[in-house]
Protein backbone atom coordinates (compact mmCIF):
# COMPACT_ATOMS: atom_id res chain seq x y z
CA UNK A 1 0.00 0.00 0.00
CA UNK A 2 2.59 2.59 1.12
CA UNK A 3 4.49 1.29 -2.07
CA UNK A 4 1.85 2.25 -4.47
CA UNK A 5 0.84 5.60 -2.82
CA UNK A 6 4.13 7.11 -2.75
CA UNK A 7 4.77 8.19 -6.46
CA UNK A 8 1.23 9.68 -5.82
CA UNK A 9 2.13 11.60 -3.12
CA UNK A 10 5.56 12.67 -5.01
CA UNK A 11 3.53 13.64 -7.88
CA UNK A 12 0.73 15.66 -5.72
CA UNK A 13 4.16 17.49 -3.76
CA UNK A 14 5.51 18.53 -6.94
CA UNK A 15 2.04 19.61 -7.81
CA UNK A 16 1.40 21.49 -5.34
CA UNK A 17 5.19 22.89 -4.91
CA UNK A 18 5.09 24.36 -8.73
CA UNK A 19 1.33 25.73 -8.10
CA UNK A 20 0.73 25.18 -11.97
CA UNK A 21 -0.47 21.72 -12.44
CA UNK A 22 -3.99 22.91 -13.07
CA UNK A 23 -3.00 25.39 -15.51
CA UNK A 24 -1.99 24.91 -18.98
CA UNK A 25 1.60 25.84 -19.49
CA UNK A 26 2.70 28.92 -20.93
CA UNK A 27 4.46 28.68 -24.51
CA UNK A 28 7.08 30.97 -25.06
CA UNK A 29 5.25 32.61 -28.11
CA UNK A 30 2.42 33.27 -25.81
CA UNK A 31 2.43 37.18 -26.20
CA UNK A 32 3.23 37.11 -29.68
CA UNK A 33 0.02 34.48 -30.68
CA UNK A 34 -2.18 36.82 -28.37
CA UNK A 35 -1.37 39.95 -30.66
CA UNK A 36 -2.46 37.91 -33.56
CA UNK A 37 1.27 36.94 -34.77
CA UNK A 38 2.86 38.42 -38.11
CA UNK A 39 -1.01 39.46 -39.38
CA UNK A 40 -1.84 41.15 -35.83
CA UNK A 41 1.10 43.06 -35.50
CA UNK A 42 1.04 44.19 -39.13
CA UNK A 43 -2.61 45.59 -38.62
CA UNK A 44 -0.97 46.82 -35.08
CA UNK A 45 1.78 48.73 -36.73
CA UNK A 46 -0.53 50.05 -39.52
CA UNK A 47 -2.59 51.14 -37.34
CA UNK A 48 0.02 52.99 -35.15
CA UNK A 49 1.10 54.50 -38.51
CA UNK A 50 -2.20 56.18 -39.60
CA UNK A 51 -2.49 57.40 -35.97
CA UNK A 52 1.20 59.11 -36.12
CA UNK A 53 0.22 60.70 -39.55
CA UNK A 54 -2.48 62.09 -38.15
CA UNK A 55 -0.98 63.84 -34.90
CA UNK A 56 0.54 67.32 -35.56
CA UNK A 57 2.51 67.23 -32.37
CA UNK A 58 4.65 63.94 -33.55
CA UNK A 59 4.70 63.03 -37.26
CA UNK A 60 7.43 66.21 -38.13
CA UNK A 61 10.48 63.77 -36.27
CA UNK A 62 9.18 61.48 -39.31
CA UNK A 63 9.39 63.95 -41.93
CA UNK A 64 12.89 62.12 -43.18
CA UNK A 65 11.69 58.59 -42.21
CA UNK A 66 11.69 55.71 -44.58
CA UNK A 67 8.54 54.19 -43.54
CA UNK A 68 8.67 51.14 -45.29
CA UNK A 69 11.62 50.93 -43.47
CA UNK A 70 10.55 51.76 -40.37
CA UNK A 71 7.14 49.81 -40.73
CA UNK A 72 9.37 46.28 -41.65
CA UNK A 73 12.15 46.65 -38.38
CA UNK A 74 9.14 47.79 -35.83
CA UNK A 75 6.74 44.71 -36.96
CA UNK A 76 10.11 42.96 -36.90
CA UNK A 77 10.99 44.28 -33.11
CA UNK A 78 7.36 43.70 -32.09
CA UNK A 79 7.97 40.03 -33.20
CA UNK A 80 10.87 39.49 -31.46
CA UNK A 81 9.79 41.47 -28.29
CA UNK A 82 6.75 38.80 -27.87
CA UNK A 83 8.63 35.92 -28.31
CA UNK A 84 7.48 35.50 -32.13
CA UNK A 85 9.91 33.84 -35.05
CA UNK A 86 11.67 37.11 -35.35
CA UNK A 87 15.37 38.01 -35.25
CA UNK A 88 15.30 42.52 -35.18
CA UNK A 89 17.59 43.77 -37.41
CA UNK A 90 17.73 47.28 -36.80
CA UNK A 91 19.49 49.48 -34.80
CA UNK A 92 19.41 49.80 -30.94
CA UNK A 93 16.98 52.11 -29.50
CA UNK A 94 19.43 55.33 -28.54
CA UNK A 95 21.37 54.86 -31.81
CA UNK A 96 17.85 55.04 -33.96
CA UNK A 97 16.27 58.13 -32.27
CA UNK A 98 19.30 60.26 -31.11
CA UNK A 99 18.94 63.80 -32.49
CA UNK A 100 15.24 63.84 -32.58
CA UNK A 101 15.21 65.35 -29.24
CA UNK A 102 11.65 63.31 -28.45
CA UNK A 103 9.84 64.49 -25.44
CA UNK A 104 8.44 62.94 -23.02
CA UNK A 105 4.88 63.89 -24.21
CA UNK A 106 5.73 62.65 -27.62
CA UNK A 107 6.58 59.02 -25.97
CA UNK A 108 3.22 59.56 -24.19
CA UNK A 109 1.04 60.11 -27.64
CA UNK A 110 3.05 57.40 -29.31
CA UNK A 111 1.78 55.14 -26.47
CA UNK A 112 -1.50 56.42 -26.00
CA UNK A 113 -1.92 55.89 -30.19
CA UNK A 114 -0.55 52.58 -29.40
CA UNK A 115 -3.07 51.43 -26.90
CA UNK A 116 -6.16 53.30 -28.89
CA UNK A 117 -5.28 50.40 -32.05
CA UNK A 118 -4.61 47.52 -29.79
CA UNK A 119 -7.93 48.24 -28.06
CA UNK A 120 -9.56 48.87 -31.60
CA UNK A 121 -8.47 45.58 -32.86
CA UNK A 122 -9.85 43.83 -29.74
CA UNK A 123 -6.49 42.65 -28.59
CA UNK A 124 -6.90 41.09 -24.79
CA UNK A 125 -6.52 43.00 -22.11
CA UNK A 126 -3.61 41.20 -20.29
CA UNK A 127 -1.70 41.00 -24.05
CA UNK A 128 -2.22 44.91 -24.10
CA UNK A 129 -0.27 45.15 -20.81
CA UNK A 130 2.51 42.72 -21.25
CA UNK A 131 3.49 44.36 -24.31
CA UNK A 132 3.24 47.98 -22.94
CA UNK A 133 5.44 46.05 -19.93
CA UNK A 134 8.18 45.34 -22.48
CA UNK A 135 8.05 48.58 -23.95
CA UNK A 136 8.06 51.01 -20.81
CA UNK A 137 11.61 50.17 -20.34
CA UNK A 138 12.64 51.54 -23.70
CA UNK A 139 11.66 55.32 -22.52
CA UNK A 140 15.10 55.97 -21.61
CA UNK A 141 16.70 55.55 -24.74
CA UNK A 142 14.31 57.16 -26.45
CA UNK A 143 13.32 60.22 -24.89
CA UNK A 144 15.51 63.31 -25.29
CA UNK A 145 18.44 61.83 -26.93
C1 LIG B 1 8.94 52.19 -26.97
C2 LIG B 1 8.72 53.07 -27.93
C3 LIG B 1 9.38 52.99 -29.28
C4 LIG B 1 9.80 51.92 -29.99
C5 LIG B 1 9.69 50.45 -29.61
C6 LIG B 1 10.36 52.42 -31.22
C7 LIG B 1 10.88 51.62 -32.23
C8 LIG B 1 11.55 52.08 -33.32
C9 LIG B 1 12.22 51.27 -34.31
C10 LIG B 1 12.24 49.77 -34.32
C11 LIG B 1 12.80 52.10 -35.20
C12 LIG B 1 13.62 51.71 -36.42
C13 LIG B 1 15.09 51.61 -36.03
C14 LIG B 1 16.04 51.68 -37.21
O1 LIG B 1 15.87 52.58 -38.05
O2 LIG B 1 16.97 50.84 -37.30
C15 LIG B 1 12.46 53.44 -34.79
C16 LIG B 1 12.82 54.58 -35.47
C17 LIG B 1 12.26 55.81 -35.25
N1 LIG B 1 11.48 56.17 -34.18
FE1 LIG B 1 10.93 54.99 -32.68
N2 LIG B 1 10.27 53.77 -31.23
C18 LIG B 1 9.67 54.17 -30.06
C19 LIG B 1 9.36 55.45 -29.69
C20 LIG B 1 9.40 56.53 -30.53
C21 LIG B 1 8.81 57.82 -30.28
C22 LIG B 1 8.04 58.21 -29.01
C23 LIG B 1 9.03 58.58 -31.37
C24 LIG B 1 8.60 59.99 -31.65
C25 LIG B 1 7.40 60.42 -31.34
C26 LIG B 1 9.81 57.79 -32.30
C27 LIG B 1 10.30 58.21 -33.51
C28 LIG B 1 11.09 57.47 -34.34
C29 LIG B 1 11.65 57.98 -35.57
C30 LIG B 1 11.46 59.39 -36.13
C31 LIG B 1 12.38 56.93 -36.15
C32 LIG B 1 13.06 56.91 -37.50
C33 LIG B 1 14.48 57.37 -37.39
C34 LIG B 1 15.07 57.50 -38.77
O3 LIG B 1 14.36 57.90 -39.69
O4 LIG B 1 16.26 57.20 -38.91
N3 LIG B 1 9.99 56.54 -31.76
N4 LIG B 1 11.71 53.41 -33.64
Amino acid sequence: MTIKLTPLLTGLVLCLSLAACSQKPQAPDQLYQALGAQAGLEQLVDGLLQEIEQDKQIVHHFQDTDIPRFRRLLIEQLCELSGGPCTYTGATMQESHTGFQISQADFDNLVAHLMKVMQQQKIDIKAQNQLLALLAPMYQEVVYR
